[in-house]
């Protein structure tokens, strides 16, 4: 049995002390405890999260990491930082990162390789944009961003690991994939894994992210292949996350 992960990525959202009351707020309206919770804000406002998460199940994640430990790159944050910091987590090749900041699967490669020597598991993100789907090519892209971006993992990694499939379109669109859509590209991301890995994919847990909201979790989760979610927008606002992750307890 997977257990569920629910994680909110932040993106560029809230200061330290907006995260502090944040937390502090899903600490107490958070009630399942059958799903794992993370949150991923801002570098900036992390150490606030972990210490406002103290005593209770929510994890923290990074919403990305460079693959050296350290030296001159001006600007980056290392694995080592955030481990010290008590990440738990970190989202690797979110969209926004590849299309913005030039990440590509060999970049992302790089990253994962470098949260598992640190000992922070890896959310890794795929997904294709409108005009791929159009081109009726999703499962070319995402099939490519699955097996460059997770070249050279072994089987014991692979199983701590957790795939975030968002496509591009859906994400703060309020166009949601539909929950038989999802399913059946996360489906094939587990078919190509275990290709890759063989059994033991059967422990990877796979999330969808993409304008999901306390009214369309339910649908999504009840999908045999889909493990959880990745939450924007609506992880930034304390009763609609805690809604999404108590999905199951309403
Ligand atoms: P939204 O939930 O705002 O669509 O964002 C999804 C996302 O990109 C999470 O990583």
């Amino acid at each position: 049995m997977r257990q569920p992960i629910i994680a909110g990525n932040w993106k560029m959202h809230k200061t330290s002390s907006e995260a502090h009351q944040l937390v502090s707020q899903l600490k107490s309206l958070i009630t399942t405890s059958s799903v794992e919770v993370v949150v991923c804000p801002p570098f900036t406002a992390l150490a606030e999260a972990v210490k406002a998460a103290n005593q209770s199940k929510i994890l923290v994640g990074a919403q990305n990491m460079f693959w050296e430990e350290k030296g001159a790159y001006t600007g980056e944050i290392s694995g080592p930082m955030l481990k010290e910091l008590g990440c738990t987590y970190v989202i690797i090749g979110h969209s926004e990162r590849r299309q913005y900041f030039g990440e590509t699967d060999a970049t992302v490669n790089k990253k994962v390789m470098a949260a598992y020597q640190n000992g922070i598991l890896p959310i890794v993100c795929v997904g294709e944009t409108l005009a791929d789907r159009e081109e009726k090519k999703t499962m070319e892209v995402v099939g490519q961003q699955v097996r460059e971006g997770l070249k050279g993992l072994d089987a014991d990694q692979v199983k701590k690991l957790v795939i975030a499939y968002e496509p591009v379109w859906a994400i703060g669109t309020g166009q949601t994939a539909t929950a038989s859509d999802a399913q059946e590209v996360i489906a094939f991301i587990r078919e190509i894994l275990r290709e890759m890995y063989g059994d033991v994919v059967q422990n990877t847990r796979i999330q969808y992210g993409g304008s999901v909201k306390p009214g369309n979790i339910s649908e999504l989760m009840a999908q045999p292949d889909i493990d959880g979610a990745l939450v924007g927008g609506a992880s930034l606002e304390a009763n609609s996350f805690a809604a999404i992750v108590n999905y199951n307890k309403e």
